[in-house]
């Protein structure tokens, strides 16, 4: 018999009632911070590494080629759908693809990651970025999403996906992956003006992208801001978060969008500012208490570490327990990690989370 309120929900002042609901429609409830049947799950980079039946596809084909097919980029999101049972399937594709259409060259080196053939420096180099409609530059990216909504029906949300202006400024001007991306920042310091101007050719290409892809039948779309953690507020403020908000207004209404970033709890109530629907913390605080810091102005995603996954199930299951407290049935939790899921975890170990979490966040009465 549906419609039966848990303890934990009267806590959170919720009077709805809620019966069984799809992958699709749970994630889509969370998202607009609704009541649910149970939490939605989903992990950052399910799509991929840990996967061996994605291995089994990397054997024959390279990354750039799944993710330019969308038969086969398909085939990979809907991987962990299939066998973890998550409430979100994310597009396989990757934030460097909207490079291809801006004209700048670039691989992605096995065991190293992006690298930008001329990395950008000057004011001609920025000159040269060409902004773009996603129909033509990435052309590939909407195809994807058109069929992995109609493979995906209702068993799970569609997820797009971009990587954040200051995110991708880090690749493009240090050129590859570092810890601290010191040429990003020096020019961020340096020359403001080039800075400037790399942010808005980067956030007008986000733009469209993003609206092309909610066009196309994403259901919700998350901001990857990777490196965000590296500023501290000032900076943020000044150079990144006037950019990551007008992202966030031209999307609003379109659908519900998810702000992600790590090591970022020094720039939470900014962040909360910035206009998402949803923000994705991090284990560096306790989830309740990162919600406080946004204030319960935004819904939460998070936040599990993804290295406690690779330790004996008890000690997984405490953790995921502890996070469900400390939401303590609030609506607008999507459970999740606090960063991609590392390589080496074991799926059995993931699929074993989705269950708990379904088990043990079960509004039903049984
Ligand atoms: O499950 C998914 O989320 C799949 C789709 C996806 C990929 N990359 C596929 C990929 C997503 C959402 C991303 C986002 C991404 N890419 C981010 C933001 C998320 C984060 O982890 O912080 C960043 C910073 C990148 C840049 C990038 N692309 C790096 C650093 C690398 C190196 C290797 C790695 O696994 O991180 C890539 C390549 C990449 N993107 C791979 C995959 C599956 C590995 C390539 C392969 O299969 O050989």
């Amino acid at each position: 018999m549906a419609g039966y309120m848990t303890a934990k929900q009267q806590v959170s002042g919720s009077e709805e009632y809620v019966s069984e609901m799809t992958g699709s429609a749970r994630f889509m409830a969370a998202a607009h911070r609704r009541p649910v049947d149970r939490t939605p799950v989903w992990f950052m980079r399910q799509a991929g590494r840990c996967l061996p039946e994605y291995r089994a596809l990397r054997q024959r084909h390279d990354f750039l080629t799944v993710a330019r097919t969308p038969e086969l980029a398909v085939e990979a999101s809907l991987m962990p759908v299939d066998r973890l049972g998550v409430d979100g399937a994310v597009l396989f594709a990757d934030i460097m693809l909207p490079l291809e259409g801006m004209g700048v060259e670039f691989e992605i080196k096995p065991g190293v990651g992006p690298v930008i053939a001329h990395p950008i420096r000057t004011a001609e180099d920025i000159e040269r970025i060409r902004v773009v409609d996603p129909e033509e530059g990435t052309p590939y990216v909407l195809e994807a999403i058109r069929l992995l909504r109609r493979e995906l029906g209702e068993r799970a949300a569609a997820l797009g996906f971009a990587g954040a202006p200051f995110t991708l400024a880090c690749y493009l001007i240090d050129g590859r992956p570092t810890k601290e991306y010191p040429l990003a920042k020096s020019m961020m310091i340096g020359e403001p003006e080039l800075w400037h101007a790399l942010m808005t050719k980067l956030t007008d290409i986000t733009i469209r992208y993003l609206k092309g892809q909610i066009a196309a039948g994403a259901d919700v779309v998350q901001l990857f801001d990777s490196w965000l953690g590296l500023l501290g507020p000032k900076e943020f403020g000044e150079f990144v978060l006037p950019y990551t908000s007008r992202i966030f207004a031209e999307l609003q209404g379109l659908a519900p969008t998810i702000h992600f970033s790590t090591g970022t709890v020094q720039l939470l109530s900014q962040i909360r500012d910035a206009g998402s629907d949803m923000v994705s913390v991090d284990w560096r605080l306790p989830i309740g208490e990162a919600w406080q810091r946004l204030d319960f102005r935004t819904g939460i995603q998070g936040n599990l570490d993804p290295s406690i996954i690779l330790a004996p199930w008890e000690a997984v299951r405490a953790n995921v327990d502890a996070i469900l407290a400390d939401v303590g049935g609030r609506q607008g939790h999507i459970f999740n990690l606090g960063h991609g899921i590392l390589p080496q975890t074991d799926p059995d170990q993931l699929a074993r989370i989705v269950d708990h979490v379904h088990a043990s966040s079960n509004r039903l009465a049984t």
